[in-house]
C-alpha cells in the first residue's frame, strides 16, 4: 500500500511487509547513485535491523555508514546531534548524501533535525520501527530534540523524502511499545475515523498482520490529511497533540 502526501516537498509513503529491503532500489529513485548515507539508529534497534538497511544501500551502490546512539529519551539532545555532524562531516558528506532515519520517534525526530541543519539542510528517508512512529512522528516533517527545560524545544520542519514502513518490524517491538502505539491508533480512530475505530474494536489487531497493516494505512491517511492541510502546525494539525501532553508528562 502507499500513500503520496502532498506538502510543501511532496513524498511517498510506502507501507509494505519487507519493504526495509527495498531501501537501496528506492533510494536510488531519490539520491545520487554512489553517494554516501549515514544511518542513523540506536543501540536496541541498531543490532537488528542496521545491516540489512546497509546491505540494501551498498547493493543499490551507495556508500552506508551507521551511527548508534544509546537508546532511550536521555539521548534526544544537542550534544548527540554534534556527534552525527561530526560523524557526517568525518565521512566528507555533501548535500546531495542523505540521512536514514532507522528507528523509533526519538531517532526520526534527531536524524531529521540533523538531516534539516547539517549543510543547511540534506535528504532523509524515514525507517521507523515502533508502531507510534510508524503511525504518526515519521510522517509530517517534525524534527527536533529536547532541552533540560522541556521536551522537544529545538526543532525545525524537514519532510523525509520517503517513508518506508515495514510491519514486519514490529514483531520484535516489546509488547509495552506496542500498546503505546495502539494508543495512538484508537486516538485517531476517535477524533478522525468511526471506521478505523471499528476496525480496532472489531479485531485481534497484535495477531493479525492483515489487520495491522490496514489499521496502520488509516492511521498514516488521517496523519497525511491534516498535515495537508496544515504543515507548519498553526490551526487544524494541533488536534493531534491531544493526548501528547498528558503522554509526555
Ligand atoms: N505528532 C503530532 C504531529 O506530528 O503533529
Amino acid at each position: 500500500m502507499e500513500l503520496n502526501i502532498q506538502t510543501s516537498r511532496p513524498y511517498q509513503i510506502l507501507i509494505q511487509r519487507g519493504c526495509l529491503n527495498q531501501l537501496g532500489e528506492q533510494a536510488s529513485t531519490l539520491f545520487r547513485a554512489g553517494g554516501r548515507a549515514i544511518i542513523i539508529t540506536d543501540s536496541n534497534v541498531g543490532p537488528l535491523y542496521a545491516r540489512r538497511a546497509a546491505d540494501s544501500l551498498a547493493m543499490a551502490g551507495f556508500v552506508p555508514d551507521v551511527f548508534t546512539f544509546p537508546a532511550g529519551e536521555e539521548s534526544k539532545r544537542l550534544s548527540t546531534i554534534e556527534q552525527i555532524y561530526c560523524a557526517m562531516a568525518e565521512q566528507k558528506m555533501t548535500r546531495t548524501d542523505f540521512i536514514v532515519a532507522l528507528g523509533g520517534g526519538v531517532t526520526g525526530d534527531m536524524a531529521g533535525f540533523a538531516a534539516a541543519t547539517f549543510l543547511r539542510g540534506i535528504g532523509f528517508i524515514q525507517i521507523p520501527t515502533s508502531l507510534l512512529a510508524q503511525i504518526d512522528s515519521s510522517v509530517g516533517g517534525k524534527t527536533g530534540v529536547d532541552l533540560p527545560q522541556g521536551k522537544n524545544l529545538v526543532g525545525a520542519f524537514h519532510q523525509p523524502r520517503l517513508v518506508l514502513i515495514d510491519p514486519d518490524i514490529l514483531s520484535t517491538l516489546p509488547s509495552r511499545f506496542f500498546a503505546d502505539g495502539m494508543g495512538e491508533a484508537i486516538k485517531y480512530g476517535c477524533i478522525k475515523s468511526r471506521a478505523l475505530f471499528e476496525l480496532i474494536k472489531g479485531n485481534d489487531v497484535a495477531n493479525n498482520l492483515q489487520v495491522l497493516e490496514q489499521m496502520i494505512y488509516e492511521c498514516v491517511n488521517c496523519k497525511r490529511i491534516v498535515v495537508e492541510a496544515d504543515e507548519f502546525d498553526t490551526g487544524e494539525r494541533m488536534l493531534l497533540n491531544f493526548g501528547h501532553t498528558l503522554g509526555h508528562a
